[in-house]
């Protein structure tokens, strides 16, 4: 089975013929919402909206222990997809296009993130010098290539705390550190994924330009991210499909 894990601008699949929902307790609390159960095609999926059904969890406050846990030792998830929208760094990066990264950096603080939390548990580390499960990376690139829409397949992830968006200055600097785009959910969910020993990977829509790029030189408009970020998902979306029906 695969999971789904939607991001914002998508929290509901349209191809997903939904057979039921089921409320999930864990052991590190309640995941955002109930997990969706369905088909895409022949695929058994899994979905699960990280803002919660009614996108009121922000991202420093989303429980990725829960959720991870659920879809995986709940659910059976045997892989994760996650979907995301993020601010574009690289200059080719503009609004609109969509994303496969390959590297994560991780700035966010404070959010339980691991398993291995003491306890009982012998101390673990797990590896996490390619983040991102690469099998799951080319389907989601073969997929995308397959229905004709173009996806940039490498780029370096900037994970930021939030809820508030980057200064330009900080943006400056994950832009010499490395990063190409910039989000708030990629971490911790992509190392609990690692400790379940799950393959994980994402595919990001690019909503806005980061602050201080582009257009966002001055400032951040929401207006028009909504409508970016809307037509976007719908292509996400066609390439998740597509994943699904191959065999
Ligand atoms: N910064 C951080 N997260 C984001 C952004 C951004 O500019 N756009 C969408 N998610």
């Amino acid at each position: 089975m695969l999971a789904i894990i939607g991001g914002s601008g998508l929290t509901q699949l349209a191809s997903l013929e939904i057979s039921r929902h089921e409320v999930v307790r864990t052991p590190y609390g309640e995941p955002s919402g109930p997990l969706v159960f369905g088909r895409i095609g022949a695929h058994e999926v899994v979905f699960l909206p990280r803002h919660g059904h009614g996108h009121t969890i922000p991202p420093h406050r989303v429980n990725y222990r829960a959720n991870l846990w659920a879809l995986v030792k709940a659910a059976g998830a045997r892989e994760i997809i996650s979907v995301a929208s993020v601010g574009g760094i690289r200059a080719d990066l503009s609004p609109g296009t969509l994303v496969v990264p390959h590297q994560i950096i991780d700035y966010t603080y404070g959010r339980p993130q691991t398993f291995f939390d003491g306890g009982e548990a012998p101390v673990a580390h797990i590896d996490f010098t390619e983040p991102y499960d690469a099998a799951l990376r080319e389907r989601l690139l073969c997929a995308a290539e397959a229905v004709g829409l173009a996806v940039a397949g490498a780029a370096v992830y900037g994970a930021t705390q939030g809820p508030r968006l980057e200064t330009a200055a900080e943006i400056e600097r994950m832009a010499r550190d490395g990063c190409d785009i910039v989000g708030m959910t990629g971490m911790p969910e992509a190392s609990l994924a690692r400790e379940l020993a799950t393959p994980y990977a994402a595919i990001c829509a690019v909503a806005n330009w980061a602050a201080g790029r582009g257009d966002s030189r001055h400032l951040i408009r929401f207006e028009e991210i909504e409508a970016v970020l809307q037509e976007a998902m719908g292509r996400v979306r066609t390439i998740i499909e597509h994943l699904c029906a191959a065999p």
